[in-house]
């Protein structure tokens, strides 16, 4: 679809009940009504039972940036709205509530892009006495029941399975869209015996070489190309080479001078190409050269059309890392979040302080290259919670300040438990072949997370800071 104007965009958003009056925007509401009818009876009719949970919180930290909201009765104090009714659900488990769910409000207050809204909703789940396979053989059949039912297609009965390393390695992202092939190889043994020194220092430094064959793509041009080394350039990656497989299979590249026949000979058959094809490599970091390869692949698949909204294809996506360095932290976050378990054979790995390799019993759900849901097995011994704290870098004063109450409720008794959420926006925009959540939430918010139409967030009159024991300190602010 077209790029609507920011101003343009804003207008809709003030007028939204007008812009709600049209016929395809009234459909989405109202297949969203009846999918929510569809989730609470698949629930209901599989011993789930329903609990809410607050919208005033405690701020705890390890999530997005909280929206906090202050206390007139507590001067100085500030809850917090819940990013997911996380911690809840699992005082639920200990509470002894064996099935609960919630259609529930999150707020996040990260950045926007079109999969992302400030508040959404999801459809959270949590589950006693079962491993990952029990959860994820429960939503197995929610995909056919209620996703099935509500679109009128048949998903197979089990959702395939793939490990993060697989789908990092062979799609170059975590919520790999498998509409079309297009597979990434590892190249990296050929590219280190060859003469190109970029390739040679990548490996040698401990990099990775990646490439693609690109079906029928020989007669891109070289305004194509470098659009292309634009593209992954966003991504990190240095450059982009590419060699055309013409008649016979020859491989024809500029940059032949740096390798013997045999191999790019080795290449082309390493890569799948075929006459007609055009191959891709990129050279870096192991994680660069991956996600930038699936850049690529989701590229050249625009370009060739290959997504086809019609084609609906999931995945569950298992064995993702427990950890993950961060740059900017200057040190290492829970992937998923600090809740969730190890791998049972990566425990005591784990408990003798190795975060680089430890996986975590997390799973997502993917849908067509969108992350529809997520979830974990959850630590229920409080040994192991102190020790994932500890590698989080929280000391046992900011874990007392923090978790303190969800730690102590771990003391008498939790039951293993595990669960996930669905993002239900994201379920059915992506289901409608949609990009935008926007489409399917009557009153959302733009990118600027303000909505043009009640002009929210506003104002205060002196008198409501005053009662709250706040004062404003903006430069400019009259
Ligand atoms: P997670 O953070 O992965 O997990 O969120 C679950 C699902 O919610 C959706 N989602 C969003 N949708 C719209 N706008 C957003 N800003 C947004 N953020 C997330 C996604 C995502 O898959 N408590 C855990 C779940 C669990 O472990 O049980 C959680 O919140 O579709
Ligand atoms: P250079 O040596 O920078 O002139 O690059 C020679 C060719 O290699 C150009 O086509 C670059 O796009 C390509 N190139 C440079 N760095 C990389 C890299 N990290 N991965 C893939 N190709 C690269």
């Amino acid at each position: 679809p077209k790029e609507i104007s920011r101003e343009t965009d804003d207008l809709r958003l003030q007028y939204r009940y007008l812009e709600l009056r049209r016929p395809w925007i009234q459909k989405n509401l109202m297949l969203k009504s009846r999918f929510l009818k569809a989730v609470y009876d698949f629930f209901y009719s599989h011993g789930f039972e329903n609990v809410e949970t607050p919208c005033l919180c405690k701020s705890t930290p390890e999530g997005a940036r909280d929206y906090l909201v202050p206390s007139r009765v507590n001067p100085g104090k500030f809850y917090a709205l819940p990013q997911s009714p996380q911690q809840y659900k699992q005082l639920l488990m200990i509470a002894g509530m064996d099935r609960y769910f919630q259609v529930a409000k999150c707020f996040r207050d990260e950045d926007l892009r079109a999969d992302r809204q400030p508040e959404f909703t999801q459809i959270d789940v949590e589950m006693s006495f079962v491993d990952q396979d029990d959860v994820m053989e429960v939503f197995d059949g929610f995909v056919t029941d209620v996703m099935g039912k509500v679109w009128d297609f048949t998903p197979p009965r089990h959702i395939r399975r793939m490990k993060y390393a697989e789908a990092m390695l062979k799609y170059g992202s975590d919520k790999p869209d498998l509409r079309f092939g297009l597979e990434i190889h590892d190249v990296s043994e050929i590219a280190a015996q060859s003469n190109f020194g970029v390739f040679k220092n990548v490996v040698a430094a401990g990099g990775k070489v990646r490439g693609i064959a690109a079906k029928d793509c020989v007669d891109f041009t070289r305004k194509q190309i470098d659009d292309l080394t634009t593209h992954v350039g966003r991504y990190g990656a240095k450059g982009l080479v590419w060699m055309r497989v013409k008649e016979n299979d020859v491989v024809e590249t500029q940059v032949s001078k740096f390798f013997t026949t045999e191999q790019l000979n080795a290449f082309r058959d390493e890569v799948g190409a075929k006459c007609g094809d055009m191959m891709f490599f990129i050279a870096g970091p192991e994680r660069v050269a991956a996600t930038a390869m699936g850049q690529l692949r989701l590229e050249i698949a625009r370009i060739k059309n290959l997504m086809d909204p019609k084609v609906r294809e999931f995945v569950w996506i298992t064995e993702f890392p427990m950890f993950e360095y961060s740059e900017t932290e200057g040190r290492y976050m829970a992937v998923h979040h600090p809740f969730t378990a190890p791998m049972p054979e990566h425990l005591q790995m784990m408990l003798d302080g190795n975060q680089k390799d430890c996986n975590a019993q997390a799973y997502d759900l993917v849908l067509n290259g969108v992350e529809i849901g997520g979830g974990s097995i959850r630590i229920h011994d409080p040994k192991v919670q102190e020790k994932v704290f500890r590698l989080l870098g929280l000391t046992e004063q900011q874990v007392r300040d923090k978790f303190g109450f969800f730690v102590d409720a771990f003391k008498y008794g939790a039951p293993p438990h595990g669960g996930l959420a669905f993002g239900l926006d994201r379920v059915v925009a992506t289901l409608e072949g949609c990009d935008s959540i926007r489409d399917f939430i009557a009153f959302p918010k733009n990118t600027s997370a303000a909505s043009p139409m009640d002009q929210s967030p506003s104002d205060v009159d002196l008198a409501q800071l005053q009662d709250l024991h706040i004062s404003v300190n903006v430069a400019n602010k009259k």
